[in-house]
């Protein structure tokens, strides 16, 4: 039998090609690739990322936008040297549609560029690199977490509405603590402080003694430290057995003492720090996913875990927007643009630059929790300079 092509046949068959392809796309489920440390200072940030990333999935019955979610996951060492090779395997081996990471801003920055060039879609659940929502913003690269200048400028102005007048800074030298303690400095310097010395060492050394030597002879009021995980928790410890806690009290952006309290124990005990979350906010939608949280993982949740879960939430009212369809990317971004975030830590919405525009806190530490003392600076935005979309 000869079958005969006529116009109209031909568009019937475009017609029901074209649903069968988009019921094929909608059917596929969305392949999530997760770069996040699982060894290394920061192993524990990822942890706690990846479980709040699938904390919010599974209160969404397993589904995003009605889409099952298949899991991909590169353990990134917080190693910027491997980074290209880490994020290749995911973008061109196993072909993810979306990018979730990772903690490290410099292996950050270089999976912004990966993203950038291949347009694959990154959601950042910590790294608070400046560029990435700055000079490298991209209409297909969002941030759930923070930019690095925000809770140290922050923390600038606090240490200086505080009465400290010369400050010493201490950081790993690498992108976040650098950006850390320029935004301090610029919080402090502008209400009247002035830092007296920016000390540093290598990424990730903990070897600290020789510095604290140097911060006791410098007798400064107070000191600015970034650091976080493994490291915040033994430089901590080393500040406080130095004896330095009572004459020159030791500040920081939270991560300094978030998630590390139970090893850090006496030593932490007091210290004020600036971040977008606090341990006792006591709002039903923080107590509800603390709740959820530590039901499913056994541990308490941290920021960290605050900001895998907002991560999965940005992702999916992407995805409500587009229907499901993650290959949507107009309306998926459109999406992730307009919407408010019901988060844990308080409602936000983002900036033009994909980065969330936050309440900053300011915390003390009492026993295991950082303790919400007030809010530092209200709905801080990030000055995203050198972004164009
Ligand atoms: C960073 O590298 O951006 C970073 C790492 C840990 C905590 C906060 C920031």
């Amino acid at each position: 039998m000869q079958i005969r092509f006529t116009p109209a046949r031909l568009a019937i068959a475009a017609a029901v090609f074209a649903l069968g392809s988009q019921a094929h796309a909608q059917n596929a489920p969305i392949k999530v690739g997760l770069m996040l440390p699982a060894t290394g200072t920061f192993a524990n940030l990822g942890t706690m990322i990846e479980n709040g990333f699938k904390l919010y999935v599974a209160e969404q019955g397993g589904k995003l936008g009605g889409q099952e979610v298949q899991y991909f996951k590169v353990d990134d060492e917080s190693d910027p040297a491997k980074a290209a090779d880490n994020v290749n395997k995911l973008i061109k081996r196993d072909q993810v549609d979306v990018l979730v990471g990772t903690v490290h801003s410099g292996v950050a920055q270089t999976m912004a560029k990966a993203a950038k060039e291949s347009n694959t879609l990154l959601i950042v659940p910590n790294a608070g690199a400046d560029v990435v929502t700055g000079p490298m913003c991209a209409k297909n690269i969002f941030r759930s977490s923070f930019s690095n200048w925000q809770p140290a400028y922050a923390m600038g102005k606090v240490a200086a509405e505080r009465g400290h007048k010369k400050v010493v800074t201490i950081t790993w030298n690498y992108a976040a603590g650098n950006e850390s303690v320029k935004g301090f400095t610029e919080g402090f310097e502008a209400a009247g402080g002035k830092v007296m010395q920016a000390l540093t060492l290598p990424f990730p050394n903990v070897e600290f003694q020789a510095l604290l030597t140097q911060i006791a002879a410098q007798k400064p009021d107070a000191v600015y430290a970034f650091f976080a995980g493994g490291g915040a928790v033994k430089f901590v410890k080393d500040y406080a057995a130095a004896g330095l806690m009572k004459s020159a009290p030791l500040y920081g952006p939270g991560f300094l003492t978030d998630g590390t309290l139970e090893a850090q124990g006496e030593s932490a005990q007091g210290m004020y720090t600036t971040l977008h979350y606090a341990d006792n906010l006591n709002t039903p939608r923080d107590n509800a996913f603390r709740l959820a949280f530590a039901k499913a993982y056994k541990v308490n949740a941290d920021v960290y875990a605050v900001q895998g879960y907002d991560a999965a939430q940005m992702l999916a009212a992407g995805l409500k927007a587009a229907g499901g369809d993650i290959k949507n990317r107009d309306k998926l971004v459109a999406g992730m643009e307009k919407a408010e975030i019901d988060s844990p830590r308080g409602k936000f919405k983002l900036s033009s630059a994909h980065n969330p525009v936050q309440d900053i806190y300011l915390r003390q530490v009492k026993g295991n929790l950082n303790e919400v003392k007030g809010v530092a600076v209200k709905a801080l935005a990030d000055p995203a300079k050198g972004c164009k979309m």
